[in-house]
């Protein structure tokens, strides 16, 4: 008998239960893996590695020796599991250099306290202006009183300088820089509004990132993402540099995603994984329930109200800020989910996050949002998106037409501009 595989929505690859049980072992507790074997769809073959199915196998209990192990006695192959699994989880962190730009603001700050929490971070600079709410040497004073091992510094420019001409000691070495810098809506506007002045700080930074950490990936949370992310990506492309070292936040997508499916069917949120496409604007976000098994049996009719709930997630924050800001909290959550899996992956234990990066997965749209692995150099592989039901296909038409626009604004502004040396 084939020993029976399920796709983990994880990673969207195919493993074994005792592939499974091995690696959340110590993690979870043995119902809470039972419970999460039953979420995952099962495969009729192992090895489908078509669209939107199984990708690179992560550097999970998943081995490059499967098929050989597969002819091994039952039991040695499961000791073979076990000892990698074992080996993983001793494997010591790595001591990764970390900027938040942006980083004495309402996503900064507590974005900078999780990220000095993760234990691939040896070091974090905290960078901000001099009319920055708290000093951001105040900020890394604080942080570094947590009792981890990450040392934190804290950058101070003036307003109307350049990030290139004072980031130097911040950025260089840096392996991640998260960039939550920049206006946040007020009710009333759109993110697409936030572009002419959000474009130029981000650009400023970019930069200097440029300039001092080019092999670092570049997390753009500022918005609007959807505009900015491709005109970063091309100035990078123009500068000689690698555009996939920029990679937009969508995180937030699917953790609001994650969150009212979880509400609404009653399954615990750990193991709800939507897969959230598209771009990081109203209708551009496209939650893909139709590829959640937790909402199986879920009436048709209850989608509509569900997705529009989901793109409308951020106005919600907005309009009960009432003028003082959007997401913060909940954006500093999901930005550290992103940063500490593009860590992970750096490291050597390759993740999958929804990103919005450079990508020819859909024809006609150099920019989208959909699964990526994450891994040693950063992205390591965009995946597509996979099979949609009737709804989904026609609400990517809306993501479609929305999104054009948006990713030519960007493509614009990098046509006019380039990065200094
Ligand atoms: P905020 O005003 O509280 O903080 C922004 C910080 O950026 C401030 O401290 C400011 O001094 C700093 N800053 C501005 N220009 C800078 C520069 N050149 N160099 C360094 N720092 C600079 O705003 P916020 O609520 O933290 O939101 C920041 C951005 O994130 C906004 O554009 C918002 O729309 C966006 N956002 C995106 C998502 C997402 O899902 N991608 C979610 C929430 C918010
Ligand atoms: C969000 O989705 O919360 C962010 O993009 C902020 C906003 O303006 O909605």
């Amino acid at each position: 008998m084939p020993v029976e595989k399920r796709v983990d929505p994880e990673d969207g690859a195919a493993y074994s239960f005792e592939e499974l049980a091995a690696y959340y072992k110590g993690k979870y507790k043995k119902a809470a893996i039972n419970a999460y074997w039953e979420t995952c769809a099962p495969v009729k073959k192992a090895k489908g590695k078509g669209k939107g199915s199984a990708p690179e196998p992560k550097a999970k209990a998943k081995t490059k020796a499967k098929a050989k192990a597969k002819s091994e006695p039952k039991a040695k192959a499961k000791a073979k599991v076990k000892a990698k699994a074992k080996a993983k989880k001793t494997s010591p962190p790595k001591a990764f250099k970390v900027c938040v730009c942006g980083g004495a603001g309402g996503i900064g700050q507590p974005l900078s306290m999780l990220m000095a929490m993760d234990p691939n971070v040896g070091e974090l600079s905290v960078f901000d202006l001099s009319v920055a709410m708290v000093p951001p040497e105040g900020v890394a004073a604080d942080l570094g009183h947590l009792e981890k091992k990450s040392e934190v510094k804290g950058y101070v420019m003036e307003v109307g300088k350049k990030p290139i001409d004072h980031c130097e000691a911040a950025l260089t070495g840096c392996d991640l820089v998260l960039i939550p810098a920049g206006m946040p809506r007020k009710p009333g506007q759109t993110r697409d509004d936030l572009f002419k002045v959000n474009a130029d700080i981000a650009k400023g930074l970019v930069e200097a990132c440029a300039k001092f950490c080019p092999q670092a990936i570049v997390a753009l949370i500022v918005n609007p993402v959807n505009s900015i992310v491709p005109a970063m990506a091309e100035l990078y492309k123009k500068k000689g540099l690698d555009p996939l070292k920029i990679v937009g936040a969508t995180t937030l997508d699917c953790v609001r995603a994650n969150k009212f499916v979880s509400q609404m069917t009653g399954k615990s949120a750990k193991f709800v994984n939507v897969p959230v496409v598209g771009g990081h604007a109203g209708v551009t976000i496209l939650p893909l329930f139709s590829q959640v098994s937790a909402m199986k049996g879920v009436d048709a009719d209850k989608i509509p109200d569900l997705d529009k709930k989901v793109q409308d997630a951020g106005t919600e924050v907005v309009n009960a800020k009432n003028g003082k800001g959007s997401a913060t909290l909940s954006m500093a959550y999901a930005g550290a989910r992103l940063g500490s899996s593009i860590l992970a992956g750096l490291s050597g234990r390759r993740r999958v996050e929804c990103a919005y990066v450079a990508s020819t997965i859909e024809e006609g749209f150099p920019y989208f949002t959909s699964k990526v692995v994450f891994g040693e150099k950063g992205v390591t592989k965009v995946l597509g998106i996979g099979e949609l039901n009737e709804y989904e296909k026609g609400r990517m038409a809306e993501v479609k037409a929305q999104l054009k626009t948006e990713i030519e604004t960007g493509l614009k502004y990098a046509e006019a501009n380039s990065l200094a040396d």
